[in-house]
C-alpha cells in the first residue's frame, strides 16, 4: 500500500463524515418541528377504561372467572364421572350418593331419605359456586370424612363445566357471578 493510495482511504473517510454530519444537520433544517409543550392526547384515561370494561366482562370473583372456562355441553360429558352414584335428572332416585337434581342453592346435607355421613352432615353450608368449587376439587380434604369416594376433578375446565351442568338441572339455577 503506498502513500497514495492511504490518502485515498483518509479522503474516503472524511467525505463520509462530512456526509453524515452535513445531510443530519441539513434533515434538521428542512424537519425541523416545533414541539408541543403539552402533549396532544394522554393514553392513561383509556387504558384505565378498557382495564375496567375487561374486568366487568370476566366477572369479578375467581370463582366467575373459573365458570368463564366452561359449559354446560362439555359438563354434560364431565358429569359420566358421577353418574354411577348420583341421578341429576328432576324426580331422580338416590343411588349410593344422594340424588343432586337442584343441588346447587341447596343446604348440604339436606336432600330427603338420604343417610349421610356424619361429617357431611355437621358442615352444614349452602352449596353455592364457590362451596361446590372447593368440594369438587378434592372432597375428602375439603369435607374430611366425606364418605363421597370419588378423587376429585382437578382439570378447571370440567370443574367449572360440571358444575355449570349442575346448576342448570334446576328449577331455579342461581345467576352465575
Ligand atoms: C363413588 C360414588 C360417587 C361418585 C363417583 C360421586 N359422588 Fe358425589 N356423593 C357420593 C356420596 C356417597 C355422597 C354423600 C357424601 C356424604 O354423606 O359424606 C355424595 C355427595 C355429593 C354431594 C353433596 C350432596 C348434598 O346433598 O349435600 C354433591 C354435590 C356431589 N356428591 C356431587 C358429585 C359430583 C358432581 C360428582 C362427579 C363429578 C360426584 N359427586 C361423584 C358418591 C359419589
Amino acid at each position: 500500500m503506498n502513500a497514495f493510495e492511504i490518502n485515498k482511504i483518509i479522503a474516503a473517510v472524511i467525505l463520509a463524515v462530512l456526509l453524515f454530519f452535513g445531510v443530519g444537520k441539513l434533515t434538521d433544517f428542512i424537519f425541523y418541528v416545533e414541539k408541543p409543550k403539552e402533549p396532544a392526547y394522554t393514553v392513561e384515561a383509556p387504558a384505565v377504561k378498557v382495564a375496567s370494561t375487561q374486568t366487568a366482562s370476566s366477572g369479578n370473583t375467581d370463582v366467575g372467572k373459573l365458570l368463564s372456562l366452561g359449559t354446560v355441553k362439555h359438563g354434560e360429558k364431565v358429569f359420566k364421572k358421577c353418574i354411577a352414584c348420583h341421578t341429576i335428572a328432576k324426580g331422580g332416585k338416590n343411588k349410593i350418593g344422594p340424588a343432586i337434581f337442584g343441588i346447587l342453592g341447596k343446604k348440604s346435607g339436606s336432600v330427603s331419605n338420604y343417610k349421610y355421613s356424619k361429617a357431611l352432615l355437621a358442615h352444614g353450608k349452602t352449596w353455592g359456586f364457590e362451596e361446590i368449587n372447593a368440594f369438587l376439587t378434592k372432597p375428602q380434604a375439603y369435607i374430611k370424612g366425606t364418605k363421597m369416594a370419588f378423587g376429585g376433578i382437578s382439570n378447571e375446565k370440567d370443574r367449572a363445566s360440571v358444575i355449570l351442568f349442575m346448576n342448570s338441572k334446576s328449577d331455579n339455577p342461581l345467576p352465575t357471578p
